[in-house]
C-alpha cells in the first residue's frame, strides 16, 4: 500500500515533525556521546592515578612472597583493603607474573574479568597504564578497571588492579530520561506550532474554495476578499478580478446568444420565403416572352439560390448540434465527403489516404461537412491547371490525422490568424462561414484539433486530428 499525503496541512506538520526529530536526535546524539566521553576519561584517570599512588606503597621485591600466603600476604591484604576502604572502590588486586591474580582486597582471588581485559592487562605488562571497558556488574551497576604496572629495576612484575562502579552511568541515564522527555515536549510543541500555523492557512485556502465554488455556480454577487498572508490574499484577488471579467464575459455571451438566436429565427423567415420568390421568378422565366424579363426573372433565380447557400451555411452555424458519434474507416469518410465535391474539385484531388485503415469516431453528417469545406477552399484557392489538393491520412496515438494540402495562393500571416472567425473572408463570392462551421464542428463539437500552416504563393495545410 502506498501513502499518499495530499493536503499542504498534513505535508507540513509532517516536515516540521521531521525536523524537530532530526534535530533532537543529532543533538541527544552529539551532547550524549561527549558526556559520556568525558566522564568516561575523568574516571580512567582517577582509577590509574589510584593504582599509581597504591604501587609507590608497595615493595615489589616482596611479591614473590605472596604466593606463601604468610605473614607478608596478610599484611599486604590489609593495606589495601583500607585503601580500599577510604577510596570507595571495589576492589584493589595484583596480577601476578602468572596473569593470575595473588592478592585482592576481596575474599575470592579469581576475578572473570582478568580473562575480559586479557588485552589491557598485557598492556599494562609492557609498561603502560591501562583500563577496561565499562562492564555490568552486581547491582545493576556498570563497572570499569585501570591496570598499572608495577616495576621493580625497570621490569614491570606485576600489574595493580583497581576496579570501581562507575557511579557516573546514572548520571548518564538520567540525562538519557532528560532527553527523551525533552524530545517529547518539543515534537509536541512542533506538531502543535505546525497545526496552529497550518490551520490559518487551510482554513483560508477552504474560504477561497467555497468562494470559487459560488463562482462556478455563477453566484457573483460576493466579493473576494480573504484577509491573511500575502499570497492568499494576492490569489484572492486575482480570483476576484477573474471573477468580474467572468461575469462579464457570461453576460455579453448570453446577449450575444439572444442576437443570435434571433437572428437565427430571421434568417429561417427570410429562407421560406426565399422558395416562394425564386419558384415565382421561375415561372416568371419559363412564361414570360419578353427576353428582357426573362434575363431579370433568371439574375433573380440565382441570386436566391446564393442567398439560400448562405442561409444555409449561416443557420449550420448558429444551430446547436447533438453529434451522433459512430465509428468508421477514415478513409471512408474521406471518400463520402469527396464524392459530394463538385466533379471538377474532384478531378484536382490527389489521393493519398484511402489505402490507411486508420478509425475514428464522429457524427459522420458533420465532419463531412467540415472536410467538404476545407477541401473546397483548398480548390478556391487554386491558381491555375496545376493546382492539386493532396488528402492525406494517418494514425497517431488512436487518433486520425487528415491532412488537406494545396499547391494555391496560400495567405498572409494576418489573413491566417483569423480564418475561423465567422464572416471573415478574402472571397468576393465568400461568406466567410466556411471555417467557422469547420471550427465548430472538429473543435467544440469533437474536441479534435485543427492546425493550419500556409505560405503566400506557395499553398496551405491544414492538419485535422479526430
Ligand atoms: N486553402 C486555402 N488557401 C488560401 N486561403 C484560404 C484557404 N482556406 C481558407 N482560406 C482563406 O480563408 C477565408 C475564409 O474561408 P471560409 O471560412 O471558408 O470562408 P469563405 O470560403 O466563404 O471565404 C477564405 O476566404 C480565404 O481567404
Ligand atoms: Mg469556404
Amino acid at each position: 500500500m502506498t501513502w499518499k499525503i495530499r493536503t499542504i496541512r498534513s505535508k507540513v506538520v509532517i516536515y516540521f515533525l521531521a525536523a524537530s526529530a532530526l534535530v533532537i536526535g543529532l543533538y541527544g546524539v552529539m551532547t550524549y556521546g561527549l558526556l559520556r566521553g568525558n566522564l568516561e576519561a575523568e574516571m580512567e584517570n582517577r582509577l590509574t592515578t589510584a593504582g599509581e599512588i597504591i604501587a609507590q606503597e608497595i615493595n615489589p621485591p616482596d611479591m614473590k612472597y605472596l604466593e606463601l600466603k604468610g605473614k607478608i600476604y596478610f599484611s599486604y591484604r590489609e593495606k589495601l583493603r583500607k585503601i580500599r576502604d577510604i577510596t570507595g572502590v571495589r576492589d584493589i588486586f595484583i596480577i601476578g607474573p602468572g596473569r593470575r591474580v595473588i592478592l585482592s582486597s576481596l575474599d575470592e582471588n579469581e576475578k572473570f574479568y582478568i580473562n575480559l581485559d586479557r588485552y589491557e592487562i598485557e598492556k599494562a605488562f609492557g609498561g603502560k597504564t591501562s583500563s577496561s571497558k565499562l562492564y555490568p556488574g552486581e547491582g545493576g551497576m556498570y563497572y570499569k578497571t585501570g591496570y598499572v604496572p608495577l616495576a621493580e629495576n625497570g621490569k614491570t612484575k606485576c600489574v595493580i588492579g583497581v576496579d570501581a562502579s562507575a557511579g557516573y552511568t546514572k548520571y548518564l541515564a538520567e540525562y538519557r530520561r532528560t532527553l527523551g522527555i525533552m524530545g517529547i515536549i518539543s515534537l509536541a510543541l512542533a506538531l502543535l506550532m505546525s497545526m496552529l500555523i497550518t490551520g490559518g492557512i487551510a482554513a483560508r485556502i477552504n474560504l477561497l474554495k467555497k468562494k470559487a465554488g459560488e463562482i462556478a455556480k455563477r453566484n457573483f454577487s460576493e466579493n473576494i476578499t480573504v484577509e491573511g498572508e500575502e499570497e492568499i490574499s494576492l490569489l484572492a484577488a486575482t480570483l476576484d478580478s477573474m471573477k468580474k471579467e467572468l461575469e462579464n464575459y457570461i453576460g455579453e455571451r448570453e446577449k450575444m446568444a439572444t442576437v443570435g438566436e434571433f437572428s437565427a429565427g430571421v434568417a429561417h423567415e427570410i429562407r421560406n420565403s426565399l422558395g416562394a420568390v425564386s419558384g415565382y421568378a421561375e415561372l416568371i422565366m419559363e412564361k414570360s416572352a419578353d427576353e428582357k424579363v426573362k434575363k431579370f426573372a433568371a439574375d433573380i433565380v440565382s441570386n436566391c439560390m446564393k442567398m439560400g447557400e448562405f442561409l444555409n451555411n449561416f443557420l449550420a452555424y448558429t444551430k446547436e448540434f447533438t453529434p451522433e458519434l459512430v465509428t468508421i474507416k477514415t478513409a471512408e469518410l474521406i471518400s463520402a465527403a469527396v464524392a459530394e465535391l463538385p466533379a471538377e474539385v474532384r478531378a484536382a484531388i490527389v489521393d493519398k489516404y484511402s489505402a490507411s485503415d486508420a478509425e475514428t469516431v464522429c457524427d459522420v453528417y458533420l465532419m463531412k461537412k467540415a472536410l467538404y469545406n476545407i477541401i473546397i477552399n483548398g480548390f478556391q484557392a487554386l491558381k491555375d491547371k496545376a493546382g492539386r489538393v493532396e488528402i492525406f491520412l494517418s494514425r497517431e496515438g488512436g487518433k486520425s490525422v487528415i491532412i488537406i494540402k494545396d499547391n494555391g495562393a496560400g495567405m498572409a500571416p494576418d489573413v491566417l490568424s483569423r480564418i475561423f472567425q465567422p464572416f471573415v473572408t478574402g472571397r468576393k463570392e465568400g461568406t466567410g462561414l466556411g471555417l467557422a462551421i469547420v471550427y465548430r464542428i472538429v473543435k467544440e463539437i469533437h474536441r479534435g484539433e485543427i492546425y493550419v500552416t500556409s505560405e503566400p504563393g506557395k499553398g496551405t495545410q491544414f492538419a485535422v486530428k479526430i
